[in-house]
């Protein structure tokens, strides 16, 4: 029995110590609902969802090589059972998305952790919903911090737009999800690096925020040699 008390409070001790924190915070001035879905075969985490008042942050466990993704989600209105829908990032089943992924438009934090250094990035191939950044911190190794902190929904070209009851733009389309076509999804004969190119739409995305990935075979240029770190992302 001794034996396998120790046993379990070195597992239990090496969960800790391998665990990633992500902190999760609100910098708009609005309440906002985060979604998270993780990749297939890694645990969902928080049930998939969580509510952040402004200003309010809250931390949330990863086992080690955790895979998965998180985005914003806006105009929510729930009821005391997590029933009820979002104008923005809705995932279609509630407060808690448990596995379901968030509706486009919606900009995305990354992640592949261990594989065997930490890979992470800001993808706006979904579209963008709300600002989101990523930084390291507690960090061995370089680990560059990714800003995309500036509402694109301001500039968004007119035929990219997403318009809530209120009339104002509160998501920006891709050109991909907004006219479906292989120049813009990069598939079919476009599915190709020297053929699919940024265009006048991905440089909208691309001007707001540069670190992040605007079409399929964008190269956001950063180097990664991140382990044993956690993460802030931030919304706004
Ligand atoms: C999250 O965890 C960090 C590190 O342990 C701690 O400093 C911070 O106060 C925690 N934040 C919340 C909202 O619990």
């Amino acid at each position: 029995m001794a034996f396998l008390h120790i046993a379990l409070v070195l597992l239990t001790t090496s969960i800790g110590v391998n665990a990633v924190l992500f902190t999760l915070e609100n910098r708009c001035d609005k309440t906002i609902w985060s979604g998270i879905q993780a990749s297939v075969g890694h645990p969902q985490l928080m049930e998939g969802g969580l509510e952040l008042k402004p200003q309010q942050s809250r931390n949330v466990t990863a086992p080690k090589g955790w895979s998965g993704r998180f985005w914003g989600r806006t105009g929510c209105k729930f009821n005391v059972y997590g029933e009820g829908t979002c104008t923005t990032g809705d995932c279609g089943i509630g407060l808690y998305c448990n596995g379901a992924s968030g509706e486009p438009p919606a900009s995305l934090a990354e992640f592949t952790l261990d594989s065997p250094l930490d890979f992470y990035d800001v993808s706006l191939l979904d579209g963008f919903n709300l600002p989101i950044s990523i930084f390291p911190y507690g960090d061995s190794g370089i680990c560059p911090s990714i800003r995309c902190d500036t509402n694109l929904n301001l500039y968004c070209p007119p035929n990219l737009q997403v318009r809530g009851d209120g009339g104002e733009v509160v998501a920006c389309k891709s050109a991909c999800t907004a006219f479906q076509t292989p120049e813009y999804c990069c598939t079919g004969s476009f599915q190709n690096p020297n053929r699919c190119k940024p265009t006048r739409y991905t440089q909208y995305f691309k001007r707001a925020c540069p670190t992040s990935y605007t079409y399929v075979y964008d190269d956001p240029e950063n180097t990664y040699t991140c382990r044993e770190t956690n993460y802030l992302v931030a919304f706004c």
